[in-house]
């Protein structure tokens, strides 16, 4: 029996997050995640309210068992999933930019776990003083958006700075992981990109071709994508974009939001307001400020339509690692048996000495 606290209370067998991904942890991926195991995050920060209600719809109709849903609290329409949240007894909620004090007390009297994700101890601190029950941390290995502190420093700086429950994220890929993370203090591990390169994850076959095909050195940081640290793949687009002047950047993202618009049938308020509430408190220029309009349709085609050299992929380094696309059940099993060896090595090694 490998289990904490934390994720007793979560409900799921093993001390695992599988975390929320645009386009790619879909209802299909969460409900494998969490049939095999481990407690799937829904991801909701890119959809309109209606396909936010319909995929928490979808997923109680995949699985028994509990899971947590990711949204923005800027996001359009984040007041009725806070409803729909609490309606439909969902176990957690996990969040990032701009929490909002009033969704976070209401979700906690319902009884909803809030779990906000974190890449800096301040953000940690303040988390906490809003009402988090446990934290998620990304160090700067970690996929999508990230900071610039890698997990092992991050970890042990926010379990010295806050009393609650941390979760580790960036860099987690099986079962020795875990119990390094365990031992470290933290009451479990997320993992973004390992249950990316699963066989139940939606991403289509190029691109999952692409993810195992590269290397850690291949997996870097930019800011030119939209606007915010972003880990990619540093594929032929993001490769040339990363080197691009802000002026032809600017084209590309205006050009780009207007197909948005068309792709999603966001009014162009929506997508204004979603993305000046995103980039709250940060520092961009114009043409940065239009990337993050631009990004969904540049990531979209990688992890939707299969054409990886000319889409964005969100990665951590650890897919270098990767060489493998195992079921879901399958990588809980083989996290398990190596959480169990590496707590033979542990007391064998110790025993040497
Ligand atoms: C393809 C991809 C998409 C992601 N999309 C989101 C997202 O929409 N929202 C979010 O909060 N985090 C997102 N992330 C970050 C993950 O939720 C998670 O924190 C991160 O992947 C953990 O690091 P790891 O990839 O090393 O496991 C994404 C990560 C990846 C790899």
């Amino acid at each position: 029996m490998i289990q904490t606290e934390l994720f007793k209370r979560l409900g799921s067998e093993l001390p695992v997050i599988q975390t929320a991904m645009g386009w790619v942890a879909t209802p299909q991926l969460v409900a494998a995640s969490t049939n095999a195991g481990a407690f799937g995050f829904l991801a909701l920060a890119t959809s309109s309210k209606q396909e936010a209600l319909s995929a928490i719809d979808e997923t109680l109709a995949l699985t028994n068992k509990p899971f947590g849903v990711n949204f923005h609290m800027f996001q359009p329409g984040a007041a009725e999933i806070v409803d729909y949240v609490i309606q439909k007894k969902i176990r957690a909620v996990s969040y990032s930019r701009s929490p909002v004090a009033e969704y976070i007390l209401k979700l906690k009297n319902a009884g909803v776990i809030c779990i906000p994700t974190v890449g800096e101890v301040k953000h940690a601190i303040k988390a906490e003083s809003l009402g988090a029950d446990a934290l998620v941390i990304q160090g700067s290995e970690g996929g999508g958006h990230t900071g610039s502190t890698p997990t092992s420093l991050l970890l042990s700086e926010v379990l010295k700075s806050v009393k609650l429950p941390v979760v580790a994220a960036g860099g987690f890929r099986d079962g020795f992981g875990l119990a390094a993370a365990i031992a470290w203090g933290a009451s479990g591990i997320a993992m973004g990109t390992r249950f990316m390169m699963t066989k139940e994850s939606p991403v289509p076959d190029a691109t999952k071709e692409a993810y195992l095909a590269c290397d850690t050195s291949q997996i870097r940081v930019t800011k030119k994508f939209d606007g915010l640290p972003h880990r990619l793949i540093f594929n032929e687009y993001i490769s040339a974009l990363d080197k691009a002047s802000s002026p032809k950047i600017f084209i590309q993202a205006l050009i780009s939001s207007w197909k948005y618009k068309q792709l999603s049938n966001a009014s162009f308020r929506d997508i204004l307001k979603s993305f000046f509430g995103m980039l709250k408190g940060d520092e961009l220029t114009i043409a940065q400020t239009m990337m993050a309009a631009n990004s969904p349709i540049i990531i979209q085609k990688a992890m939707v339509e299969g054409v990886p050299s000319k889409g964005a992929m969100p990665s951590g380094q650890v897919a270098g690692l990767i060489k493998d696309l195992p079921s879901c059940v399958e990588l809980i099993e083989q996290i398990r048996s190596e959480f169990n060896e590496a707590s033979r090595k542990f007391k064998e090694n110790l025993h040497e000495s």
